[in-house]
């Protein structure tokens, strides 16, 4: 296990459309482990292959169960089958690190993804959960939270992030202000 680079935009390695896994074979299983590392390292609460510059369809998330404890789930080929009303979230993003902007969501979803063992699974999710696996499954087609805003809210919001990044720069911090938000608000 390898705690990983997180891409910032603009990458244009963020950009890209990530391949269906063929195999879920050791190298996948590996990819899964360093995506959980870099993920709780961060920390945040999910992580797509396309943020640490591998275009495949593996994402990873934990938004905790009822009672906190950690609740790691990979989603392999995730594929949203179904979508049930609207939900407004505010989410942040490893790779747009010190911003956040609510954003549109599916209520509720059901998915279809291989388990890490390569096994078909279906899933229902709902409120952070269901918000997360949209933001991540977004990320493997190349498309950032702030794609899912206005077009002058999106241009707002990344001249925000321009001014975030350069108050680090001038502060001499050589580290990217890293997004902290709270579990309960925010998506990566
Ligand atoms: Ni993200």
């Amino acid at each position: 296990m390898a705690i990983r680079e997180v891409l910032t935009w603009p990458d244009p390695r963020l950009l890209e459309v990530a391949s269906d896994v063929p195999l879920v074979d050791d190298a996948v299983r590996a990819l899964i482990d360093d995506l959980f590392e870099t993920m709780y390292d961060a920390p945040g609460v999910g992580l797509a292959a396309t943020q640490i510059g591998v275009p495949w369809r593996v994402v990873v998330l934990d938004t905790r169960d009822d009672d906190g404890e950690k609740a790691p789930l990979a989603l392999v080929n995730g594929r949203i089958v179904a979508r049930e009303g609207t939900i407004l979230w505010r989410e942040g993003c490893l790779s747009l690190p010190g911003i956040t902007a609510e954003v549109e969501r599916s209520a509720h979803i059901t998915v279809e993804y291989l388990d890490r063992d390569g096994q078909p699974q279906r899933l229902e999710a709902e409120g952070l959960k269901a918000v997360c696996i949209q933001h991540e499954l977004d990320h493997l087609d190349g498309q950032l939270y702030v794609d899912r805003l206005g077009r002058l809210e999106r241009k707002a919001t990344l001249l925000e992030y321009e001014e975030v990044q350069a108050e680090g720069a001038a502060e001499g911090d050589a580290e990217p202000v890293v997004e902290v938000d709270t579990p309960e608000r925010s998506a990566s």
